[in-house]
């Protein structure tokens, strides 16, 4: 029988990749982890665990007790976060992915799921339709801490046979859960302002597009991914995956046709120059070869879905 345990399970795509594992492995082979005690609430459906992903001990303990065969290590800071502890959101996201990759390489588990992103991409790389190799020259902390993740996983995989499996996301866009202190939050926060009739202050300029994708659309190419053949596997850095790609003035027009009175206001902060460093659009030829993918969400169909929840 599996057992998966998800740290940071009670972020932004925890939240709902949880429900998902839950619903595909059965709640019994479960193990939600999450440094944040309060998260527990969330998880009344299965096991939940305390854990800093730094305490290497105490994971090396869950994953004994429980048996883990499959770690998801979603626990990390992101883009905008990052940018303000860059030395903690090193060590944070590089020596908790290094402590499970030592013990799949131990043999303690067999499947590692690890989240990659656009933000391993920078100002060299080409903008519109990334391929999959490419120039990275990350500017945030965040994105070098994911492409050195990549270089680990791929290295782990080669030397030692790890199954380790990763997708590059996009901003990830839901409803039920708020966005983690990411460059791409925006595209999260805008729909709620738009059902509350208040004005909406974007920190990103209105033209700025940027990769994205609908929740229901990640946890489908995370669980197709998980369940490939190992055979179909070609990637062991982290796969481009696209589906969206908009700015915030498509957005808000994408609102507007629910909302005809919905406003909105451009504030750039910092965030502008991160977003203006990544991708507008991405090449994920090799995800849809290898192992299938297709998206469901357009713009507008994401839109409407959101809205109808949480309306
Ligand atoms: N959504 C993330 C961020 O903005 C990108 O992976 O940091």
């Amino acid at each position: 029988m599996e057992k998966i345990l998800i740290t940071g399970a009670g972020g932004q795509l925890g939240s709902e990749l949880t429900i998902a594992l839950a619903e595909e492995y059965g709640a019994d082979a479960i193990i939600a982890t999450d440094i944040n005690e309060k998260a527990k609430e969330k998880f009344d459906y299965c096991t939940f665990e305390l854990l800093d992903v730094l305490d290497s001990e105490r994971m090396t303990k869950l994953v004994k007790d429980y048996q883990v065969t499959q770690i998801y290590h979603l626990a990390a800071i992101l883009s905008a976060v990052g940018e303000k502890k860059p030395l903690f959101t090193w060590k944070l996201n590089m020596d908790s992915l290094l402590h499970v990759l030592e013990l799949a390489k131990d043999g303690l588990i067999q499947k590692v799921y690890w989240p990659s992103s656009i933000a391993i991409f920078g100002t060299h790389t080409p903008i519109e339709n990334t391929p999959q190799h490419t120039v990275m020259d990350p500017t945030t902390v965040y994105g070098i801490s994911k492409l050195a993740g990549e270089r680990w996983c791929e290295y782990y995989h080669q030397k030692y046979g790890v199954d380790v499996r990763s997708l590059r996301y996009p901003g990830l866009i839901g409803y039920k859960s708020a966005a983690g202190g990411g460059t791409t939050d925006y595209a999260v926060n805008i729909y709620r302002s738009a059902i509350s009739g208040e004005t909406f202050e974007c920190f990103l300029e209105e033209d700025t597009y940027l990769p994205m994708m609908y929740m229901p659309d990640a946890i489908k190419a995370t669980l197709q991914l998980m369940k490939a053949p190992k055979e179909d596997i070609s990637i062991r850095s982290s796969y481009n995956i696209s589906a969206i790609s908009f700015s915030p003035a498509d957005i808000y027009q994408s609102i507007k046709k629910h909302y005809p009175d919905f406003r909105i206001s451009y504030k750039p902060d910092f965030r502008q120059k991160i977003a203006t460093s990544w991708p507008d659009s991405i090449d994920d030829t090799q995800a849809r070869l290898d192992w299938d993918w297709q998206n469901d969400f357009d713009l507008d169909k994401m839109t409407a879905d959101i809205l109808k929840h949480i309306a």
